[in-house]
């Protein structure tokens, strides 16, 4: 089927969520950042995921950003920093501008002009997700931007996926669901979405019951593979 519409998920995927302790590394003040925020970042990024799926699976919700925040404080008190509020205060702001990968502008673009509609459906907060599109300068570039807070549970409960179809009256099977997550890829095709799995740090693929209908390294690629349907 002719694909109408790509759906991105946020985190990750267009933003760099490694980011925020890169940045702030190489900041003044922040030294102790300096050999440890490879793992702060991991650790942040861990955490606040797993965050997501125990609140999905018990029935409970805290919004992205109360479980962002409640992830990175176990991270930095596993390095040992939990004391620096200067330091958990800087990290948490520049969660708000994470940079966009270098490619996704030009990507967006040709997406535009190959007429195939372009949308986030993201766990992050609307306040979050306008944030980070205002600071990479993408907010042009996408027709909608969908947050789980419509349905109040977080990926990969199916209520999540279902949003594409009722959003923006695309049919599934037209729509490619983009994400760098191989377990949001993977529960997409479960779900009924055609998925592409952005496998940026070149990991093995998520043992799961269903896999992504495509592999791409970066999202250079993904206007020709969907103009290719
Ligand atoms: C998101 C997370 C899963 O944007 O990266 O939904």
């Amino acid at each position: 089927m002719t694909i109408k519409a790509c759906i991105f998920d946020a985190y990750g995927t267009l933003f760099d969520v490694a980011a925020a302790a890169r940045i702030a590394a190489n900041e003044p003040g922040f030294e102790a950042l300096r050999d440890t925020w490879p793992q702060i970042a991991k650790d942040w990024r861990d955490r606040q995921l797993q965050y997501t799926w125990l609140l999905a699976a018990t029935g409970g919700h805290a919004d992205f950003w109360r479980v962002t925040q409640d992830g990175l404080d176990w991270a930095l008190e596993a390095a040992g920093l939990d004391g620096d509020a200067t330091l958990r205060e800087r990290l948490l702001a520049l969660y708000w501008e994470l940079p966009a990968y270098e490619e996704v502008p030009a990507m967006l673009a040709a997406l535009r002009e190959a007429g195939i509609r372009a949308a986030i459906l993201s766990n992050g907060t609307g306040g979050m997700l306008d944030a980070a599109m205002r600071s990479a300068g993408v907010s042009d570039l996408f027709e909608a931007v969908i947050s789980v807070e419509d349905v109040g549970v977080f990926k990969p409960d199916y209520r999540v996926y279902s949003l594409v179809e009722k959003r923006l009256s695309v049919p599934a099977e037209a729509a490619l669901f983009v994400s760098a997550n191989g377990w949001d890829a993977a529960c997409a095709t479960g779900f009924g979405l055609p998925s592409v799995w952005v496998n940026r740090a070149g990991q093995p693929e998520d043992r799961l019951p269903w896999r992504p209908a495509h592999r791409l390294s970066d999202l250079t690629g993904l206007p020709d593979l969907a103009r290719r349907g």
